[in-house]
């Protein structure tokens, strides 16, 4: 029995057990992956400061995020084909976010259906959105989203365009895997993965069948979404969704203090930080180096949280200190779910929560709400 210690040990068994066409998808960013290793690699330069002789006992890392309790700052983030991971991924995702006490965000393109998480899960969950050419199809997703009590709408802004990843160009992603001689010899070495996936029914984009046609043989990711996906999106549309949707609003995606600035104005009541995982524009800065100008312009009129590059409970706590008063998790996640299911997803959680909250204590506090800059050692954050 392997034992888990950390985000990546779960990477490791993750690589293992799923279909490589799968693990290319999330191990993967955009053009040269830049962006993508520099979210992690950024929080390695922050050093954190040590405090010794100071009362430890009683911690608490609880927060609110869009005024909803959660046990730590730190939500699932929407993550596409979530359940080619592991078979009914978004289901096994939302429950382990749920027994954690954490928000778990569905993603637009997930496998599982709005209402397939609903039914499986009692904890209120999120919805991610992206700006389709198709309003209709949006309103019927909002209407749903309602229906189901989602308790925020996440709208992901920075996918009007889609950013080349060459992996799944590669390997022909597809959900499921297309049968080709490559793909069946993969395949007969991922024997879990191969039942599990008998095992369910769901193994297409269950919340646009209906929506959209021919999603269910889609010839390749990138092209399809390149299709679908609103290039014209503005901020009048975003209006739109905020009177479609009429509660809680997440905008996700934002990098600059000038977008920022205008998500206040679009009444956003949460913004994260984000440039996709890295997925989206290369060459754009690590999200944590974007984190505290934002935060300075905007931070005392709307809730700034940010993603990217997160693989432990130190960097939560980093992004806390920076001024996040959030942050989303995409691949702890996934790593966790493809190594083990939802018993994955629970522990990936379980190792983030117990490294932000001792890591906390050596930082010498107790509660988050005490935790700052002051914990950060100078010259090695960015400003
Ligand atoms: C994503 N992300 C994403 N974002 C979104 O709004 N809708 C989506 O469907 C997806 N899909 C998706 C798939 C995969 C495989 C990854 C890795 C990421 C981006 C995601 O929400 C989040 O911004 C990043 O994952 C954060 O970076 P880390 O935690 O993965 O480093």
């Amino acid at each position: 029995m392997t034992v888990i210690t950390c985000i990546e040990d779960l990477r490791q068994l993750y690589e293992k057990r799923v279909p490589r066409m799968f693990y290319d998808y999330a191990d993967s960013g955009s053009w040269t992956e830049g962006t993508y290793r520099d979210n992690e690699s950024a929080f390695r330069r922050i050093k954190l400061r040590q405090r010794v002789a100071v009362n430890m006992e009683n911690r608490s890392t609880a927060v609110t995020m869009v005024g909803q309790a959660a046990k730590m700052p730190v939500a699932i983030a929407p993550v596409g084909l979530t359940g080619m991971q592991h078979a009914d991924g978004e289901i096994h995702a939302a429950r382990a976010a749920e027994k954690a006490g954490i928000p778990f965000t569905l993603s637009t393109m997930s496998i599982c259906s709005i209402e397939d998480i609903a039914e499986h899960t009692s904890a209120p969950f999120w919805f991610q959105l992206y700006m389709m050419r198709d309003r209709d199809a949006m309103a019927r997703m909002i209407a749903r989203a309602k229906a189901a009590k989602c308790s925020a709408l996440v709208l992901t802004l920075d996918l009007q365009v889609i950013g080349q990843r060459h992996k799944d160009l590669k390997n022909g992603l597809s959900a499921p895997p297309r049968p080709t001689l490559g793909n069946l010899v993969n395949l007969a070495t991922k024997p879990r993965w191969c039942l599990g996936m008998l095992g369910t029914k769901r193994h297409t984009f269950r919340n646009l069948v209906g929506h959209v046609k021919e999603v269910s043989d889609m010839k390749s990711l990138a092209a399809w979404t390149n299709e679908q996906f609103d290039p014209r999106l503005s901020w009048a549309d975003i209006a739109w969704v905020k009177e479609q949707w009429g509660g809680k609003l997440i905008l996700k995606g934002i990098m600059e203090v000038v977008d920022a600035e205008l998500a206040v104005q679009a009444g956003a009541d949460a913004i994260v930080v984000s440039n996709h995982g890295g997925r989206q524009l290369d060459g754009a800065p690590a999200s944590i180096d974007a984190l505290p100008a934002i935060v300075a312009a905007v931070g005392d009129k709307t809730e700034v949280w940010m993603d990217g590059g997160i693989r432990s409970g130190q960097d939560v706590l980093k992004a806390w200190a920076l001024g996040a008063r959030g942050t989303m998790i995409g691949r702890a996640m996934v790593y966790g779910l493809g190594a083990m299911g939802e018993a994955g997803v629970t522990k990936a959680l379980q190792c983030i929560h117990k490294e932000l909250d001792v890591t906390m204590a050596f930082c010498g506090h107790t509660r988050l709400t005490d935790v700052g800059r002051h914990i950060l050692v100078p010259g090695t954050f960015p400003q």
